[in-house]
């Protein structure tokens, strides 16, 4: 898919052309986006072409941008309104709507190694999850801190008709503080949550299986990170029934690795997709900057 323009310059009196393709990397799931300099404000069309593109392919990578927090800022927020993450140790001061996740902390942040190494979509214990997040890398290991994404459509397609008669109207409890806790344990960067941020993050029903408000396409909506149970059945029997989809959604067939170069900027589409960090040497520095984008309650 290919966008040309010529557009006026309005600074030169001369004409810019601008060119952006998406090229699938990942049959559906993933596109790179090439030709637009996200520093830059997008105009409403190349927005919409973008926007497009994050609908149809649920990844998009897009290679080679220098951006200021300000620059990555504001291209998210054309998706929405962003969050403020509760964890406020990991916020990056006068830009509280970028979370850093960087091994060696910036500007007094909390280093952070790894904290997302495990199967989740972003903060899905609110009960407006987000629609997406916005990932953008500063400084990378020379291998190893990839991160795996997996394709929740498919996942739930191809359940087969039995589990999915099961489990279509299912609601399962989301939960951030048992998540926290567990990566604590072994991560003397990480303040316990005080009394007010646990009360920020009460426990939240949602849909097992949602339907995505802007494509209409059904994604299997459970994430090992923070689904902690079914309502309608017994512990044992839950649990087992999580297991069973955890591991059937992150089966090869639906997983794209991105290795990570500096410059990149990745943006996942939280709602029909999990995400894993993974793990690398840490001699090495890796800083990233993550924007989250506020989304709506799961139907
Ligand atoms: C995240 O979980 O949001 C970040 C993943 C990563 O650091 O690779």
């Amino acid at each position: 898919m290919q966008l040309s323009r010529i557009a006026d310059d309005m600074n030169g009196g001369g004409v810019l052309s601008m060119e952006i393709s998406v090229s699938p990397v990942h049959g559906r799931f993933v596109a790179e986006v090439a030709g637009v300099d996200l520093s830059k404000p997008l105009d409403d069309d190349y927005f919409h072409h973008i926007h497009d593109a994050f609908l149809e392919h649920s990844i998009l990578v897009f290679r080679g941008q220098a951006l200021t927090n300000e620059q990555h800022i504001a291209f998210s927020r054309r998706f929405g309104e962003l969050e403020i993450h509760t964890a406020k140790h990991w916020l990056l001061p006068d830009f509280p709507e970028i979370l850093v996740l960087s091994n060696r902390g910036e500007n007094g942040t909390r280093p952070i190694v790894n904290g997302g190494a495990y199967w989740h979509s972003d903060m899905t214990y609110m009960a407006k999850p987000p629609l997406g997040s916005v990932l953008y890398a500063l400084e990378v290991p020379p291998e190893g801190g990839d991160t795996l994404y997996t394709d929740m459509y498919a996942a739930y397609e191809t359940l087969d008709e039995k589990t999915k008669g099961r489990i279509e109207n299912l609601e399962v409890i989301h939960r951030y503080g048992d998540r926290y806790q567990m990566m604590a344990s072994d991560d003397n960067d990480r303040p316990p949550l005080t009394p007010e941020q646990l009360a920020e993050v009460p426990d939240v029903v949602h849909p097992m299986v949602r339907t995505h408000p802007e494509t209409g396409r059904k994604a299997l909506f459970v994430n090992e990170g923070f689904t902690v149970a079914i309502v309608e059945l017994a512990k044992d029997e839950g649990e087992a029934l999580l297991e069973k989809l955890f591991s059937h959604s992150v089966q090869p067939a639906h997983v794209y690795r991105h290795r990570w170069q500096a410059g990149d900027l990745v943006m996942w589409d939280n709602r029909c997709t999990m995400h894993r960090a993974t793990e690398y040497d840490l001699r090495y520095d890796r800083a990233m900057h993550r924007t989250t984008i506020q989304g709506d309650r799961p139907a």
